[in-house]
């Protein structure tokens, strides 16, 4: 696919199916993933790719978490965390693993960790499949990084939610540009 058409014509997909992509697929994903520019080039980005049965394990994972943030959790509540990591066939989850270095800061390797995660979108999208980054209750604190094993220096930023598109594909809106840069010359 053309590049700029890729990025100008990709969208978020609420609903996936299975295929997701091969191994191979994942490791061309993840090629993009690792250009993302990063400072000093400390290589904070991680990911945690997880399909089929893997999925049961987050399930778990959520759910424990979910009960130490909240003890009254309530029926529904359960049954949307247990549900959660089936709403896709793949999850890729973005995590962020701070560097201590005198001249990158914590917040520049978070953002280097967000430009993995559109590289991930965006080479999901040129292989033909579709995705969506999610975060909510289980991004960016210290219960689910305890439970998924991480070190403390690290952190989930986003959940990447992989697979086919199914349903129908939302109108993408038409920006004006001019709305939103101002241009000095
Ligand atoms: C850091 C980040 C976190 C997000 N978290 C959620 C989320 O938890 N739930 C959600 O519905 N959309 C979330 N979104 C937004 C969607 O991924 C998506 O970008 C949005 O629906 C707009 O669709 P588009 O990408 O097709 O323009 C998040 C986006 C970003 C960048």
């Amino acid at each position: 696919m053309d590049a700029i058409k890729n990025i100008t014509t990709r969208s978020s997909a609420r609903e996936l199916i299975e295929p997701h992509p091969s191994a191979q697929e994942m490791e061309t994903v993840f090629k993009a993933a690792l250009r993302a520019p990063d400072h000093a080039w400390l290589k904070p980005s991680r990911f945690i790719q997880i399909s089929g049965n893997g999925r049961n394990k987050l399930s778990q994972i959520f759910i424990k978490t979910a009960h130490e943030l909240n003890k009254e959790l309530t029926e529904t509540q359960i049954l949307k965390y247990t549900e959660a990591p089936f709403r896709a066939p793949m999850i890729i989850i973005l995590i962020s693993n701070y560097k201590e270095h005198p001249k990158v800061p914590p917040i520049e390797q978070i953002i280097s960790t967000g430009c993995a995660g559109q590289n991930i979108l965006l080479a999901l999208n040129a292989l033909g499949y579709g995705g969506m980054w999610r975060t909510g209750t289980f991004a960016f604190n210290e219960v689910i990084s305890k439970h998924l094993g991480l070190e403390k220096s690290a952190q989930v930023i986003g959940y990447i939610y992989a697979g086919t598109r199914t349903g129908k594909n939302k109108k993408i809106p038409i920006h004006d540009v001019k709305d939103y840069v101002d241009v000095w010359e």
